[in-house]
């Protein structure tokens, strides 16, 4: 893996300030340069504390951010696996974003290629290039090294034509971005808390590229996110006591 920044909080709380303020200047940024944020959302536990603290921060410019989902569950919007679900009930319900500046995944085609070709036709409308350069991409890590839904030994992994695929979990259909995509943002933001991730981030962080997660290396920054207890087994950790 190439150079990545790696921050460890011993709190989860102080986990997603300092997300949210990676989140603000990003934003800033983005806004300042080119008038617009673009960032790709996550699903999983530690990102929906992030939406819920997103929504009551100050100083985020929501008018001028589109969000878009780094991968969904091939479920409908209302399904309680919906990852449009939960960053509706973390966030959006509690602030006004604009029509249009909100792009959930579409699963409601019965076909998930299909609707991957619908969201990719759908993201070529609003993001401009051969290769969409988002300001911030969001992931996370599953215990088997996946991130977004890029799992182990699936055909996702070697999409290098498209901007979004098909992943499979254990069988299930998902729609995922593809690593080109993932791999040109301005900034990826990992976020991984729990002791149950803290043999995976070792064979991550420190071990020989093999794992899904291990393959994003984006031509701007990466950033590890972690807690105490996700770090437990990395070296680096020694000195925390
Ligand atoms: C999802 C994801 C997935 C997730 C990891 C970690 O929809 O589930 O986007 O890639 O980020 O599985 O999830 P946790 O944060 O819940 O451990």
């Amino acid at each position: 893996m190439q150079g990545f920044q790696l921050e460890i909080f011993l709190e989860t709380t102080a986990l997603i300030e300092r997300a949210v303020q990676i989140w603000q200047q990003r934003a800033a940024a983005a806004v300042q340069e080119q008038g617009r944020f673009t960032v790709a959302l996550a699903g999983g536990s530690t990102p929906k504390r992030l939406y819920a603290a997103l929504a009551a921060a100050e100083g985020i410019p929501w008018p001028q951010t589109l969000l878009i989902w780094g991968d969904e569950r091939y479920v409908p919007p209302d399904h309680p696996d919906s990852n449009y679900r939960m960053v509706r009930e973390a966030l959006l319900e509690r602030l006004p974003m604009p029509v249009g500046q909100v792009l959930p995944m579409p699963t409601q085609a019965g076909d998930p290629a299909q609707d991957a070709n619908r969201y990719e036709a759908q993201l070529r409308q609003v993001l401009a290039g051969e290769w969409p350069q988002l300001d911030l991409v969001l992931l996370g890590v599953g215990e088997d090294g996946h991130t977004a839904s890029l799992f182990p030994g699936t055909a996702a992994l070697q999409v290098q034509d498209r901007w979004v695929t098909v992943g499979q979990k254990e069988g299930e259909p998902r729609l995922t971005l593809t690593y080109p995509v993932l791999n040109q943002a301005v900034q990826v933001m990992f976020l991984v808390t729990g002791a149950n991730k803290a043999s995976i981030l070792k064979e991550a962080l420190t071990g020989e590229a093999h794992l899904p997660c291990q393959r994003v290396n984006p031509k701007g920054r990466l950033l590890w996110l972690l807690d105490g207890a996700a770090a437990a087994l990395l070296p680096l950790r020694t000195g925390l006591g």
